[in-house]
């Protein structure tokens, strides 16, 4: 994998969402953004919303409806549509360089897909130029706050 030293990080959109039905619908708005190949990062806590947020993505880009997105906690990696075009990768039981390694993002980013990666900190500079970074924050209550920036070179 190639290292990137500096990048710049350019907002593209934020939002408040105050329930799970929002945070899909302002998924599926943001999805035409994230047409293949592309490789999306989403960082945030456990429950931040990242899986329900990417319930509506996946939808808005006619990979799957959105009860078929589920959490690959346990088998790291879902594919949706047609020829994979859509990857779901969650890394919250990866530990280090080794397991990463044999997750294989690299195959998954070589190809026309969007790649969307759960806790995709853990991946440092040690990744692949990715398209768009996602920082869910929960807030009070059911609040959560969204910010989507495109990340450059
Ligand atoms: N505004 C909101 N947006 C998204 N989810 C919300 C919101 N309000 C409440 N929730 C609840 O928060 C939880 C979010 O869970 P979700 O699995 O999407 O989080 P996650 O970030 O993927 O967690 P994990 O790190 O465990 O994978 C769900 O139970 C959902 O119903
Ligand atoms: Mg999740």
């Amino acid at each position: 994998m190639k290292a990137v030293s500096s990048r710049r990080y350019v907002t593209l959109a934020e939002r408040v969402t105050h329930t799970p039905e929002e945070t899909v619908l302002f998924g599926r708005e943001i999805a035409a953004s994230f047409q293949p190949p592309c490789l999306v990062l989403l960082e945030g806590d456990l429950g931040a919303g990242k899986t329900t947020l990417i319930k509506g993505i996946v939808a808005g880009l006619g990979a799957a409806g959105e009860d078929e997105v589920t959490s690959p906690t346990f088998t790291l990696v879902h594919e949706y549509g047609l020829e994979g075009r859509v990857f779901h990768v969650d890394l919250y039981r990866i530990e280090g360089a080794r397991d990463l390694a044999t997750l294989g993002l690299d195959d998954l980013s070589s190809q026309a897909a969007t790649v969307l990666v759960e806790w995709g900190e853990k991946l440092g500079d040690n990744v692949p130029l990715p398209c768009f970074q996602v920082r869910m924050e929960h807030q009070q209550s059911d609040n959560r706050r969204i910010l989507i920036q495109r990340v450059e070179a």
